[in-house]
């Protein structure tokens, strides 16, 4: 089950769009029947719509992050008349839900059943872990334009690309800055019990100790079933750490950043975190309570650029709000499809790879940037923290931070 791009559903905003998701993954779950990998391989048709996966949340803890995707991916499609290198987009979508138990047999359908020729997507790091072999064994592209796990690209396979980051990256962003800006205050680290909420604290922890900061102690929280941070909030308390570092994002970041504010820690220990924390609606929900929160990340809509102020007009014009990282993460995912089927000597699964090897530098609201060796964006990180601004509370870009 699939459709065909409809590029005025954007202008319908927030809630149409969301109901238009909601309504054909139902469709698609119902639809969708058993299917093997030797079933992939993706579309090799080289006339007709190219059919195009899109697998984010749209149930679940990071639900809110699939919707910015679909969005960001969705105004990309508008802005180029529902188009691709030329070509109309069919796109086939999937919900990803909150789990690899939900999230690889969705995503596994878009290839083994709609046979699509690329797939964009996936929130979760342990989803997309679970997924790599299936994109690998059916050579067919995916685009990853959210999940970090470091691992995804260690072997820099044709058939896996990412439009985001690694986790490691954004925590090893911070280390040094939060080491000078402490002086001799330990910090605590605590993350969501996943690859994500490791690999984000192991990034900060080495460059935080090796710029000389001292950790005063650590914790890792049950994912997705963490509603009552008190008991770990105590024990942040009770280690007298000057600072927190944390991994959260989505709905646990909402529960996280009220709790650390009402618990009273943030008076004695400045927040810290990978900028997932106080992303987008995230910190609508949040308010008051995230204000001061200092985080790294490769985006912020308050980045001054022409072309971002250019992004968050069209953005704000299709969906009345600002856009988010998630949002532009898969913009830019279709930005890099657009200039492979561009390129492409066919439409298939292994033509579309072959393809992504060459599309070059892709014009982002964050700042020009090409693939690594690694398959990953070459990109900048900034600090950031939550400030009240004429547009509401916002990341206010402070800093870029060295690498
Ligand atoms: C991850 O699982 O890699 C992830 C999830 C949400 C935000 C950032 C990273």
């Amino acid at each position: 089950v699939s459709v065909s791009f409809v590029p005025s559903r954007v202008r319908r905003g927030r809630r149409a769009a969301s109901g238009a998701t909601v309504a054909l993954s139902l469709l698609l779950l119902a639809a969708c029947g058993g299917g093997s990998l030797s079933e992939g391989g993706g579309g090799s048709e080289n006339e007709g719509p190219v059919k195009i996966g899109l697998s984010v949340p749209i149930s679940g803890v990071y639900a809110s992050l699939g919707e910015d995707m679909t969005q960001g991916f969705e105004l990309y499609l508008e802005q180029n008349d529902g188009q691709l290198g030329g070509r109309d987009i069919e796109v086939v979508k999937a919900d990803e839900g909150e789990s690899p138990q939900t999230g690889v047999p969705a995503t596994t359908k878009l290839v083994t059943q709609n046979q699509v020729s690329a797939v964009v997507g996936i929130v979760n790091s342990a989803t997309a872990l679970g997924l790599k072999d299936t994109f690998v064994q059916s050579e067919v592209p995916l685009v990853i334009a959210n999940a970090g796990a470091d691992e995804l690209t260690d072997d820099a396979s044709p058939y896996i690309w990412r439009t985001s980051f690694t986790n490691g990256q954004v925590g090893a962003a911070l280390g040094a800055a939060v080491a000078e800006e402490l002086g001799d205050k330990e910090v605590y680290l605590m993350a969501a019990d996943y690859a994500a909420g490791h690999e984000s604290t192991d990034g900060f922890r080495e460059t935080f100790t090796a710029a000389g900061g001292k950790i005063a102690g650590e914790t890792f929280t049950p994912f997705g079933t963490t509603s009552d941070w008190q008991p770990f909030l105590s024990k942040v308390r009770a280690s007298k750490a000057g600072a927190v570092y944390v991994f959260y994002a989505g709905a646990e970041a909402v529960n996280f950043v009220k709790q650390y504010d009402s618990f009273g820690l943030g008076q004695n220990a400045q927040l810290y975190g990978a900028g997932f924390l106080t992303e987008g609606g995230v910190l609508d929900a949040q308010g008051d309570a995230a204000t001061g929160v200092k985080t790294s990340l490769h985006y912020s809509h308050l980045l001054d650029t022409e072309r971002n102020k250019e992004f968050v007009e069209a953005y704000q014009a299709a969906y009345d709000e600002v856009p988010t990282v998630y949002a532009v993460q898969a913009y830019d995912a279709a930005a890099a499809l657009d200039a492979a089927l561009e390129g492409a000597e066919s439409t298939d699964g292994a033509g579309v790879a072959e393809a992504l090897a060459d599309v070059g530098e892709i014009d982002s609201p964050r700042g020009t940037w090409s693939f690594d060796e690694d398959h990953n964006p070459d990109q900048p990180y900034y600090l950031r923290e939550v400030q009240e601004t004429d547009g509401g509370l916002a990341n206010a870009v402070v800093q870029e931070l060295e690498q």
